[in-house]
């Protein structure tokens, strides 16, 4: 695996659906020297995903970089992409992660803790950060999102 580029801290978070897939995500970046930000939750009691996609989404500029997972990702991106900085992508596979920072700038990698194995959600942690956005004519593309 080649190194990630990503030098600021990765936000994450997740809900009740997702903790366990956050602490083993956290373990990884950590063990590749990556600074993460945890922001929880703490327990595996329910909570509701909005708030804390929310609460990592505060968080989130340019080059700040975030990781959201629920059950599905479906919750955590609806609310994600509620916010004008934030291009949230759901990615299922290591082809979606690269295309999501290549051609969108995806900030905030979302995952689904219910429909993603452990090996391929580390493989898509570890290819999304370590891939650049290609510029050029995505750029245009990704100027033309503004809230409508
Ligand atoms: C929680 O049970 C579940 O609804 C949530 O994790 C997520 O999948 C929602 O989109």
């Amino acid at each position: 695996m080649s190194k990630i580029y990503i030098t600021n801290s990765i936000f994450i978070s997740s809900d009740h659906a997702g903790y366990n897939l956050k602490n083993i995500i956290v373990e990884f970046l950590i063990s590749k020297n990556v600074k993460v930000v945890d922001l929880g939750p703490n327990n595996k009691d329910s909570v509701d995903y909005p708030d804390y996609a929310k609460k990592l989404v505060k968080k989130i500029s340019n080059s700040k970089y975030g990781i959201l997972i629920c059950g599905t990702g479906i919750g955590m991106s609806i609310m994600a992409n509620r916010y004008k900085k934030v291009r949230a992508a759901l990615v299922s596979s290591v082809k979606i992660a690269k295309l999501a920072r290549e051609h969108n700038n995806s900030n905030i990698l979302i995952l689904g803790s219910r429909v993603t194995n452990k090996i391929n959600a580390l493989n898509i942690v570890n290819n999304f950060f370590k891939t650049k956005f290609l510029k050029g004519r995505h750029l245009k593309r990704i100027r033309k999102l503004k809230n409508v």
